[in-house]
């Protein structure tokens, strides 16, 4: 298991790199979520069905206890989701934020990572699935902390936020423990390779979905700069330059929220 084990640390390295997390800049924290959060829920929910079935799929006991203990740290963290969903936009996740064109990268690469509770063979690449997921998610909590960190009220928000974060380190407690006994587990030369392989194919899933949802930061932007020109252009020519006062970077900040609202 140990190959498989570092295989996956090495994937989670690059995944880090991912365009997406370089596109996230700390001047606009919350219009950047709100710009791609809906267009990850349908993985959200997806997510927490992946481990209700992998759990259930599991016949050896030993890794059955495994798989339950990390579906039971996540059970819950879809409610958290949704609550920030409400408050990021003023109200309830949508159809069509699940469903809409915007949205078909994330489910494209949700049905691929589902496909691979149905595909595995073997107990032991049911415990691998678990661990690659939870090696995305402790990249994505990172960096969307550091966002939410950046703005006073940051603490409104929970899935996306150190509340997060913090919790998920707190299982990488008892993983540690934990690591020990999969380091111990097993694998012929094939398993091995059909665990490395399925790594392979769950990061190419994430990395196609961070693709998508960097595209929405991309149109965000986009989006705003034609509104700045727009205003420019509509500014008369002569008007007096501006002094920039501490307040005004206030106004602007609760500015964004009701653009967040808006979306
Ligand atoms: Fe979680």
């Amino acid at each position: 298991m140990k190959v498989v084990l570092e295989h996956i640390a090495a994937k989670q390295a690059t995944f880090a790199k991912h365009p997406f997390f370089a596109e996230l800049r700390l001047d606009r924290p919350i219009e950047q979520i709100a710009a791609f959060a809906p267009r990850m829920a349908f993985w959200v929910m997806t997510f927490q069905d992946i481990l209700r079935l992998n759990e259930q799929m599991v016949q050896d006991p030993n890794l059955k206890r495994i798989a339950r203990h990390h579906r039971d740290e996540d059970t819950g963290h879809e409610r958290w989701f949704l609550e920030d969903i409400a408050k990021l936009t003023g109200g309830p996740l949508t159809v069509s934020a699940l469903y809409g064109r915007a949205s078909a990268s994330t489910r494209d690469a949700a049905y691929q990572l589902i496909s691979e509770v149905y595909r595995a063979t073997d107990d032991r690449l049911r415990i691998v699935l678990v661990l690659v997921l939870e090696s995305t998610g402790h990249v994505f909590f990172g960096r969307t902390a550091v966002l939410t960190n950046a703005v006073q009220n940051a603490a409104k928000l929970k899935y996306f936020s150190e509340y997060h974060l913090h919790i998920e380190e707190a299982h990488e407690m008892f993983e540690t423990k934990m690591e020990e006994q999969l380091l111990s587990i097993g694998m012929s030369p094939e398993l091995e390779a059909q665990a490395i392989a399925l790594v392979d194919r769950a990061y190419v899933s994430f990395d196609s979905m961070f693709h998508g949802l960097r595209d929405e930061l991309y149109q965000r932007r986009d989006k705003e700069a034609a509104q700045r020109q727009a205003e420019q252009a509509a500014a008369p020519a002569a008007s007096t330059p501006t002094v920039v006062k501490p307040s005004d970077s206030k106004e602007k900040s609760s500015e964004g929220w009701s653009e967040a609202i808006a979306l």
